[in-house]
């Protein structure tokens, strides 16, 4: 593992003078406005969601697929922290990240089998995974992560060979699996590592490989739903819900899969899934190219339906990075220049447009979903902030320290390589 972590720096640095990181990216106002979210009391708890048009954060119930968010980009920061000492001071003290971290997940601790997030448990497992990153030994963590992946295994079908996504589907026999869902597969993964029960390790393999074979069209452009007949198995339907139509492309579901893609290479070894990180990332950056000043909602969207989506750009610039981390580790190192040069690029195009120091969120320019249908999850919705934009600005800051593209904000290099960080996947 250290010498695997000392090659990717060395692959990987090569390229550090060629690109300098967007100062915003490591900006103090980033301690600052998380500060200010994590001592907001509501009672009972609320958690971020999503901000209106003028910035300001609205808090809903813990019961969201949004709900880890919060808690996540606080450990990243105690992860920054650790990575460079003093570089979130918020006035003149380091804020206890970590404690602020670990209070917020209180209230998404309770949302164990009495939810409605569905398959999102994966999203909101993230600041239990970064907690027992941190604490092996941390026994109750452990047992939450656990329990969020027995939830998901609980919508497991071997007659579609997948974990349903959502829940009351317009006809009783339609099993929904969306392209999100592969952001999920990590969970299982980290629960086979954990438990070393070989029906986590399974079901994400086989959830992996139907999407392959049904989620993802023959140019790498992806579906976001896929309907399946529950009693037969056979696709139904392909259809969008946030994307513009059914056959464009929503680009945060694709970044997803580039994520979903990386991960499941980076536990399984198989290089079927590493073939098909590579190509969903070359889909991604060609067609970004398309438009270069910033990143589309739906990369097909039509002229006056453009909004930006600045999340799907870091939730892709994220994968893009732990792809990089991997060719580096196969010696691949065109690969991971490629890779790490695409996501070099949506920092900066995404500094660009989205930082907006008036706004209680830290990057703008967000689309939750743009398509105006009526139905679930479809109300449109665009140019606002979203947590997991936050998050993952955060998080690809802290990548980009760890394998030393750049230099803490003070100019000193990175004290640690690693501190809990799941950049080549398994982190515990
Ligand atoms: C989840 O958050 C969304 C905003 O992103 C909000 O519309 C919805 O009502 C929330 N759900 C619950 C159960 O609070
Ligand atoms: C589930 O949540 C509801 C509403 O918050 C609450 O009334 C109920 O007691 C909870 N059930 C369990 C088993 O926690
Ligand atoms: C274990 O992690 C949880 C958060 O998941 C935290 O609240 C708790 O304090 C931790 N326990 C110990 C013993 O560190
Ligand atoms: C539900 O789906 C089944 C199988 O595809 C089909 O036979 C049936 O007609 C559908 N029912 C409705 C109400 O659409
Ligand atoms: C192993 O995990 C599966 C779900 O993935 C669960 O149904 C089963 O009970 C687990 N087995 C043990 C021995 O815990
Ligand atoms: C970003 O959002 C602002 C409104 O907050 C809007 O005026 C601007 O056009 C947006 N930029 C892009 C690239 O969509
Ligand atoms: C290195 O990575 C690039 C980009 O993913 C890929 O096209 C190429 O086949 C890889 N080379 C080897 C030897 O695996």
């Amino acid at each position: 593992m250290v010498f695997r972590s000392a090659f990717v720096v060395a692959a990987l640095s090569a390229r550090a003078l060629a690109w300098t990181a967007p100062a915003t990216l490591f900006d103090p106002l980033i301690a600052a406005k998380l500060l200010h979210e994590a001592e907001t009391v509501n009672a009972p708890p609320l958690l971020p969601s999503i901000t209106s048009t003028d910035g300001k954060w609205m808090w809903t119930s813990p019961n969201n697929w949004t709900a880890g968010f919060l808690p996540a980009t606080l450990y990243q920061l105690a992860k920054r922290e650790c990575l460079c000492p003093s570089s979130t001071l918020v006035g003149d003290s380091v804020p206890n990240w970590l404690e602020y971290g670990r209070t917020w997940t209180g209230p998404v601790a309770t949302l164990h089998w009495n939810n409605t997030v569905g398959h999102d448990v994966g999203y909101v497992s993230f600041p239990f995974v970064d907690e027992v990153a941190l604490f092996p030994a941390n026994a109750s963590a452990k047992r939450d992560l656990i329990d969020f992946a027995l939830e998901l295994s609980s919508r497991w079908s071997d007659v579609v060979g997948a974990t349903s996504s959502w829940d009351s589907p317009a006809n009783s026999t339609d099993f929904l699996v969306i392209i999100d869902n592969m952001i999920n597969l990590e969970l299982l993964l980290q629960a086979h590592l954990l438990t070393g029960n070989q029906t986590f390790y399974d079901i994400a393999i086989k959830h992996a490989d139907t999407t392959l074979k049904n989620g993802i069209r023959s140019d790498w452009g992806t579906w976001q739903v896929v309907v399946y007949d529950s009693e037969t198995g056979a696709v139904k339907v392909k259809r969008t819900s946030q994307g513009y139509t059914d056959d464009t492309t929503w680009t945060r579901g694709h970044s997803w899969a580039i994520h979903g893609y990386t991960r499941m290479y980076q536990y399984t070894k198989l290089s079927r899934f590493l073939d098909a990180a590579r190509n969903l990332a070359a889909y991604f950056l060609r067609r970004a190219a398309e438009n270069p000043s910033y990143m589309l909602w739906d990369f097909d969207a039509p002229a006056e339906e453009r909004s930006a989506d600045s999340s799907a750009a870091m939730v892709a610039a994220a994968g893009l990075q732990a792809l990089a981390a991997t060719e580096a580790s196969l010696f691949n190192t065109t690969g991971a220049k490629k890779w790490m040069s695409g996501a070099q690029m949506l920092i900066s195009q995404t500094a660009g447009y989205a930082w907006r120091p008036s706004w209680e969120s830290v990057l703008a320019n967000a689309t939750r979903d743009n398509n105006g249908r009526d139905q679930p999850f479809n109300t449109r919705s665009k140019n606002t902030g979203l947590p997991y934009a936050d998050y993952f600005w955060v998080k690809n800051g802290n990548y980009l320290l760890e394998t030393k593209q750049v230099k803490c904000p003070n100019g000193k290099v990175p004290t640690h390589s690693a501190c809990g960080s799941d950049l080549h996947g398994p982190s515990f």
